[in-house]
């Protein structure tokens, strides 16, 4: 990243999905192609959602709000089956820092009422080593079903990342390279045999000015090897330059390790990984460009067999940034399309310091700054919808359908009986629609059923009559995400897209949003992508 008590009516509980997080047994992980796979080969998606303990005090963030176990538990209740636990190479190698406790790590910056408030919430903690804290933080994880990657995200602790804080790049300031290995083969010998830790990161966001494709792969491999060679069990993940978001080099050429089936790529992806294009150009030129240069520069990876984790991405939960606003269902549509693991930046709601201020509040956090309440349940519902897996091995359930994918709410194309409109709802309960010649239709029953445009402002309904141009669909505009009917396909003008109604939730056609190109145009409720998936719904149960 640049620069508790739960909700008891909170509707998103997916823990209990099928498919979803796999039991403890079934580790540890390994992959299989592009998919990550438990013991049994059936795939295990990465639904994580990251947590620090890398910034100045090297204690996990939190501690001082609510009791470890509070939180690991909320984390799974929230449906995120992972963590992607952060930590500093200091904590392992460095003389004044690796043996201190928690108390004195904490007063040691200034945070005398950090210590207070832990010695009421986890006193069992505070007198713990750094690195003994942050195995009780992992324990916690484990005692709740979470499954946890260690993530270097810097050698000296403090906020990550600035492209010249010397921490970026092998042979920066503080990044020494022979330092980094230790601390890594450290981390990595005192988690073998620790199940819920399933991967490594090997290191954060690589970026600044020494950094280039040679050493890259030199370090890169260098580090995986000593990773590996400690602790067999956890994939290697290794993340990309440019602050994780270039891994187009690799296109050229593959890592050469010594060994298979332990090891992933990583991506970062947020609105200022693009200064400026989100709110400077049209929503659909700017999500089909950048979704391409995503593509070109780390989606490839997936086409090639390896798996690929979104292992950071977020918005501004205020729903005050519109820069945030338009990219968020950007993203969502092409995690739903790839199905992709990922990890949310972030879970965080305060921090002891940061970047010198005490008791800083994290806009981006999943938790609200007493760790206590969700900041924002309509962003944490919107997300859920990409926690369960679509497909991959050992959920080949039913033959390929497609679910009608809606970016901005999170839900899903649902029908109700014949002539009723159609309307958004849990994804989990779509039907297996089909998208043929231009008609969304359902063909599970004897006669195909189709969506049907009856104009402006009116209800699309399921509909008897397919084949004429009130069920034919084009998928139009730069972002491809608009369906417009072919009821109105001689006045292009007045084309009418399908969209969500007043009601939030029916679905109406309106007249197409933002085909001109302006940029003071906000497009996505008009935005549906078609995925694949192969699970059973409960819709298909009888
Ligand atoms: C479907 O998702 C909803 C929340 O979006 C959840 O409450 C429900 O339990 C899920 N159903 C199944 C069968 O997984
Ligand atoms: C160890 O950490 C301290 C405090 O951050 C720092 O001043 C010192 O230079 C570090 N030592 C090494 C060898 O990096
Ligand atoms: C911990 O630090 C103290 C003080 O610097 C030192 O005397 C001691 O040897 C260290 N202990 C270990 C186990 O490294
Ligand atoms: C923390 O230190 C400050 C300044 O020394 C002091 O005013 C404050 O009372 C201390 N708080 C606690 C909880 O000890
Ligand atoms: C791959 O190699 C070709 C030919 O050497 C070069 O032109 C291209 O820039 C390289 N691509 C990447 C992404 O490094
Ligand atoms: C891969 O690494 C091995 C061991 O270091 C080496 O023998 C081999 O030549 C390398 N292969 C390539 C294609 O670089
Ligand atoms: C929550 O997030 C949604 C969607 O991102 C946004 O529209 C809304 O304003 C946010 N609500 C609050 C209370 O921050
Ligand atoms: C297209 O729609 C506009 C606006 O309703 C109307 O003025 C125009 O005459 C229509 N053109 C055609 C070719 O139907």
């Amino acid at each position: 990243m640049k620069s508790c008590t739960i909700h008891l009516t909170l509707l998103f509980l997916f823990s209990t999905i099928p498919g979803g997080f796999q039991p403890a047994s079934a580790l540890p992980l390994s992959t299989k192609g592009r998919w990550i796979v438990n013991e049994a080969g059936r795939r295990v998606k990465l639904a994580c959602v990251n947590w620090p303990g890398h910034v100045d005090t090297m204690v996990v963030e939190g501690l001082n709000k609510q009791p470890v176990d509070a939180i690991t538990e909320k984390i799974s209740s929230l449906g995120f089956n992972c963590v992607r636990l952060t930590y500093a190479i200091y904590m392992l190698t460095n003389e004044t820092s690796n043996n201190i406790t928690v108390r004195e790590s904490l007063l040691r910056n200034g945070l005398n009422e950090s210590v207070a408030a832990i010695s009421v919430n986890n006193l069992e903690i505070l007198d713990l080593s750094l690195l003994d804290a942050f195995k009780a933080v992992v324990d916690s994880l484990a005692r709740n079903n979470v499954m946890v990657i260690l993530d270097n995200h810097v050698s000296k602790p403090e906020w990550c990342c600035a492209r010249e804080d010397g921490n970026g790049f092998f042979g920066d300031t503080y990044f020494n390279p022979d330092e980094w290995i230790e601390g890594l083969t450290k981390m990595a010998t005192n988690f073998n045999g620790v199940t819920n830790v399933i991967g490594m990161s090997l290191r954060n966001e690589l970026r600044g000015p020494r950094e280039n494709p040679d050493d890259w792969y030199k370090y890169m491999q260098k580090g995986a090897e000593a990773v590996h060679a400690a602790n067999k069990n956890v994939i290697v993940i290794m993340s990309g330059l440019n602050f994780d978001n270039d891994l187009s080099f690799l296109s050229n050429k593959s890592v050469n390790l010594s060994f298979k089936g332990k090891h992933a790529f990583e991506l970062h992806w947020y609105s200022f990984s693009n200064p400026g294009e989100w709110i400077s150009g049209n929503p659909n030129q700017v999500c089909r460009r950048i979704a391409g240069n995503v593509m070109r520069n780390a989606g490839f990876l997936l086409g090639q067999g390896f798996p690929l984790f979104l292992s950071e991405f977020g918005i501004d939960q205020r729903g005050v940034n519109i820069e945030d606003n338009r990219y968020l269902p950007c993203v969502l549509s092409l995690l739903a399309y790839l199905d992709m693991d990922w990890g949310l930046w972030t879970l965080q709601g305060s921090y002891y310091t940061r970047q010198g201020q005490i008791g800083t509040d994290e806009a981006y956090a999943a938790v609200s700054y007493d760790w206590v309440h969700v900041r924002n349940e309509t962003f944490l519902g919107v997300l859920s919808s990409v926690q369960p897996p679509l497909r991959g091995p050992g959920l080949d359930e039913v033959p390929p359908y497609k679910i009608i994918y809606h970016p901005l709410t999170g839900q899903c194309l649902l029908r109700d009986y014949v002539g009723s409109p159609v309307r958004l709802g849990t994804c989990n309960e779509s039907e297996a629609w089909t998208y043929n010649e231009q008609e969304l239709a359902l063909m599970k029953e004897s006669s195909t059923l189709c969506i049907e445009a009856y104009g402006d402002g009116l209800p699309a309904k399921l509909g008897i009559i397919c084949g004429g141009p009130s069920s034919k669909w084009s998928m139009i505009s730069a972002s491809k995400m608009q369906l417009s009917s072919q009821l109105s396909s001689d006045n292009s003008t007045n084309s009418l897209c399908l969209d969500v109604g007043s009601d939030g939730q029916s679905l109406v056609t309106n007249q197409c949003k933002c085909l001109d190109g302006s940029p003071q145009c906000d497009p996505e409720s008009q935005w549906f992508k078609l995925v694949t998936s192969t699970r059973k719904t409960i819709s298909m149960s009888s």
